[in-house]
């Protein structure tokens, strides 16, 4: 029996999921792509090369969507397997457009989810919600490029395990064991979404390595640009670590409060680099180390744009536009819920808003006029940490 398959978006992930999934014969997959002239791109790429191509490092896969829509009612209406592949601030949007046409049944997940995902379904699908199986990814499984739009993408890496969870949450084994089987990597089942929220050391890294590197900058230009990871000197590993640290507080108090609530999988920043990029990882002694000699972090550049007189920091990279809205800022929101103090995340939060140019932390609280924006669970109108870990079905 045919299963049909949505993909939301049309970037690199969505190009990788495409030619994956639609080269097995017994899936039909349709893409849902509302976004610019994205449709017109991939009608003619895919008529041209007869579907997309997706090289990987041991071989070449090709498979050929059956669909492309920008209707959301033709995109999704028979769909068992809705993906939404998408930066964060997209998930809202393309989920109220398609919620309605979605068949009751269908698995409905992203890849990333990034924090808060969970809260943003309930916010949109209100009762029709419990007609659905909600998922998330940790982190897309692949580092992807397109090499020529609506025709062939590039995997670069893949990585060694994704975690990923559902609601209901016995439905993460299933789910899990079936994207696993289609798209040939290892997915780990974990236990709720509050796990995968804390879980996610994007939060701290990105924006925290951010801050380390930028928050002195006196405004001129720089001669080069500038490493990433490579670039985490005592100073910023000293912050990471504290950021992991609040995150392990809010962990054990969160564990203490409900100690049915099975949170094992938020690790210590350490902990997680080692666990992810294993022999990768040349010098693990210390954080620094870590960072500084581990070789799938080689070169990387921070987010920086080219000038006429040199280079100057990206503030709008998804570093901080993606994380801290959709990532380090609704772990604080639950934070503030729980009554757990997180004087060094704030710092971070503090700088960062003023250079994205909005108000997120007010005196400390989160009550700026751009929580609209966020999926901090303030945001969605909760006061008090009995309520969200009740209504969210974390316990
Ligand atoms: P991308 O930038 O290639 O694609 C984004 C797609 O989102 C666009 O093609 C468009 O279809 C859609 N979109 C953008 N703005 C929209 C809007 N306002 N409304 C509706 N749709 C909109 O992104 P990519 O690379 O596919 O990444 C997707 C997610 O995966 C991001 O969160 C990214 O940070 C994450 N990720 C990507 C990796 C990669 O290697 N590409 C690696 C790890 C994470």
């Amino acid at each position: 029996m045919t299963t049909n398959i949505t993909i939301c978006g049309g970037g690199n992930a969505a190009h990788t999921l495409a030619g994956l999934l639609s080269s097995w014969e017994d899936l039909s997959v349709s893409m849902y792509l509302p976004f610019g002239n994205e449709a017109e791109q991939w009608q003619t790429g895919i008529q041209l090369n007869d579907g997309i191509t997706v090289n990987t490092p041991q071989k070449t896969i090709h498979g050929k969507p059956s669909a492309i829509c920008r209707d959301p009612g033709a995109a999704v209406v028979d769909s068992q397997l809705v993906l939404l592949a998408l930066p964060a601030f997209a998930h809202e949007p393309i989920l109220k457009q398609i919620a309605p046409h979605i068949p009751p049944g269908a698995w409905v997940g992203a890849l990333p989810a990034r924090g808060g995902l969970d809260l943003c379904f309930k916010d949109v699908f209100k009762d029709r919600l419990a007609e659905i199986v909600i998922f998330g990814f940790q982190t897309l499984p692949w580092a992807c490029r397109i090499q020529q739009y609506g025709k062939e993408v590039t995997i670069l890496g893949t990585k060694v395990q994704v975690d990923l969870t559902a609601q209901p949450a016995h439905m993460a084994v299933t789910v899990s064991a079936r994207l696993q089987e289609l798209l040939g990597i290892s997915i780990n089942p974990i236990p709720n979404f509050l796990c995968l929220m804390l879980a996610d050391t994007g939060q701290l890294i990105h924006p925290g390595i951010m801050y380390g590197l930028f928050h002195n900058w006196d405004g001129k230009p720089y001669d080069k640009h500038c490493l990433f990871y490579q670039a985490v000197d005592d100073e910023i590993a000293s912050l990471l670590q504290q950021m992991s640290d609040e995150i392990q507080s809010l962990r054990s108090e969160l564990q203490k409060s409900y100690p049915t609530l099975d949170l094992s999988a938020v690790r210590p920043l350490g902990e997680w680099l080692k666990r992810s990029y294993q022999a990768n990882i040349i010098d693990g002694c210390t954080l620094k180390s870590s960072f500084a000699t581990n070789q799938s972090y080689a070169g990387l550049l921070a987010p920086m744009q080219k000038t006429d007189a040199g280079f100057i920091p990206d503030f709008q990279a998804r570093y901080l536009s993606e994380d801290v809205p959709y990532n380090l800022l609704v772990t604080r929101g639950v934070a503030e819920l729980a009554n757990v103090a997180t004087p060094v995340i704030d710092q971070v939060l503090n700088w960062a808003q003023i250079h994205l140019g909005r108000e997120y932390l007010v005196s400390g609280l989160l009550q700026g006029k751009d929580l609209i924006n966020t999926r901090a669970p303030q945001r969605y109108g909760f006061v008090d940490i009995n309520n969200f870990m009740q209504d969210m079905h974390y316990l």
